[in-house]
């Protein structure tokens, strides 16, 4: 009986702590919830695609109750690389007139790297918002040098804005 009494003792502390780091987790998970996609959406992991026009797509949550002005002043840093404009010229990084809707690394005199070439979905605002979380995660051996945007809010004014203004639906090709 000693014996027994003596595992109870060591089983006791044992499963406080375990109790203990399980209600820390917990609780993270909780506060977190709004802003970290569990699990995160890579592009090995997307599925199937729902794909709507710039306009749909804008009138849906989150997209219909962004901050344009704030998704403007984001984009900034996307304009450091790539060109919104219609013809616009190709930088860093490719033009991204029209590019909702499309295929991935379809756009001509372009070089993308073999990650890009080899990958397999359109870009959606779904898809745009998991690449902008952290590129390199999403599709490891891109060659987008952006550390990524960890505010799910600040991603949404962003990708709200994007779909004005790289929306192509009203050109005459369309
Ligand atoms: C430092 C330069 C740089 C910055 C800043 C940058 N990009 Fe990129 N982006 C690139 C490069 C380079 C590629 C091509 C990557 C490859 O080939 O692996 C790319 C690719 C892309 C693609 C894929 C396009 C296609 O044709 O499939 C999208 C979409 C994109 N970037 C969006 C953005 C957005 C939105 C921002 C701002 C939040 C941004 N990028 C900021 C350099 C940059």
């Amino acid at each position: 009986m000693k014996g027994h009494y003596r595992a109870a003792a060591i089983v006791a502390p044992t499963l406080a702590l375990a109790l203990t780091l399980v209600a820390a987790c917990g609780g993270k998970t909780g506060d977190s919830a709004e802003t970290a996609p569990t699990p995160l959406l890579t592009a090995a992991t997307i599925g199937e695609q729902s794909i709507l026009t710039a306009s749909e797509f804008l009138s849906q949550a989150p997209y219909a109750a962004a901050n344009l002005q704030d998704g403007q002043n984001q984009a900034r840093i996307c304009t450091a690389c790539h060109s919104m404009a219609k013809g616009g010229a190709n930088m860093i990084g490719p033009n991204l007139y029209g590019f909702f809707g499309k295929q991935v690394g379809t756009v001509a005199g372009f070089g993308y790297s073999k990650a890009i070439e080899n990958a397999d979905f359109v870009w959606t605002p779904r898809v745009l918002d998991a690449w902008l979380v952290q590129p390199g995660r999403f599709l490891p051996g891109n060659r987008m040098s952006f550390a990524g945007v960890g505010d799910a809010g600040d991603r949404a004014d962003l990708i709200a804005f994007l779909l004005t203004a790289t929306d192509d639906s009203n050109d005459d090709n369309n």
